[in-house]
């Protein structure tokens, strides 16, 4: 796991959209993986800033989301369907048909889950996921508890989720208990993995994900176990990091050190 600490949220974003960027000048018709929440939003701006001016094209790009609450209409404005639509898709030039968002309201949760999977599989897979991390360690909705070979299902949310989640509900009654989620087994076979923390109540999480042992009780540990995953932090996130000197110094040689991809 390489580990980035810029000093700023605004310095992690770019840093992070830059991997994004880096990836589709490579490879044109990449799939990624994308999230929700306020930690993407920097970078998601990121990349629209690059499209804009810099013609960064997603005309070949595929996208997988990470999860959708259930019971939300595409269009409620709490919905990650909104979300994605107002943040980003309506700014750059995914092709819909190329767009897809777990689905909230089908009547068939367990065939739609499938369906998911196969049509991860069937693109491809997912050359590179976004992630954001909960205060409790969850990577997507994999709370507490959950299985690391996990797969896309329907999970219920921990307390702790909806709490910190009511901030965007006029009520914490309004907040969904239960998401549809892709599992910690899906997001592992990605190709590459970035995962960005910002803000000190990131801190706890992002040190029992990165320098704890790896557990169902943090899924965001799982990373440890990736061949390609990337941490971004912002410094306030960092501050339970006991290797902070250590990655540090790697960032400050990074210049001039041998190329390993
Ligand atoms: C969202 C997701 C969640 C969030 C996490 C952090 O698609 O998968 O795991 O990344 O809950 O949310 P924020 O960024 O709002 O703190």
């Amino acid at each position: 796991m390489e580990v980035i600490i810029k000093e700023t949220y605004e310095a992690m974003s770019r840093a992070a959209a830059h991997e994004v960027a880096r990836l589709l000048n490579t490879k044109p018709n990449a799939v990624l993986g994308m999230a929700t929440g306020s930690t993407p939003l920097g970078l998601y701006q990121e990349l629209v800033r690059l499209h804009r001016e810099e013609g960064l094209d997603f005309s070949q790009v595929t996208t997988f989301n990470l999860d959708e609450y259930v019971g939300l209409q595409p269009d409620h404005p709490q919905s990650y369907h909104y979300f994605m639509h107002e943040n980003f898709f309506k700014h750059v030039n995914v092709p819909q048909q190329n767009i897809y968002i777990p689905s909230g309201n089908t009547s068939n949760y367990r065939a739609f889950c499938g369906w998911y999977e196969q049509r991860i599989e069937e693109c491809g897979g997912i050359d590179l996921q976004i992630l954001g991390i909960g205060s409790d360690g969850h990577v997507a909705f994999n709370e507490p508890g959950s299985s690391l070979t996990s797969r896309t299902r329907l999970k219920t949310l921990a307390k702790q989720t909806i709490d910190d989640n009511a901030r965007f509900f006029d009520k914490a009654e309004d907040v969904p208990i239960y998401a549809i989620t892709m599992g910690v087994g899906t997001i592992l076979e990605a190709r590459e993995l970035i995962l960005l923390a910002n803000g000190d109540n990131k801190a706890w999480a992002v040190g029992a994900a990165i320098e704890g042992p790896v557990t169902g009780m943090v899924t965001a540990s799982a990373l440890q176990m990736h061949p390609y995953a990337k941490v971004y932090l912002d410094s306030p996130s960092a501050t339970q990091l006991k290797m902070r000197d250590y990655y540090d110094w790697i960032e400050e040689h990074r210049p001039g050190a041998p190329q390993s991809l």
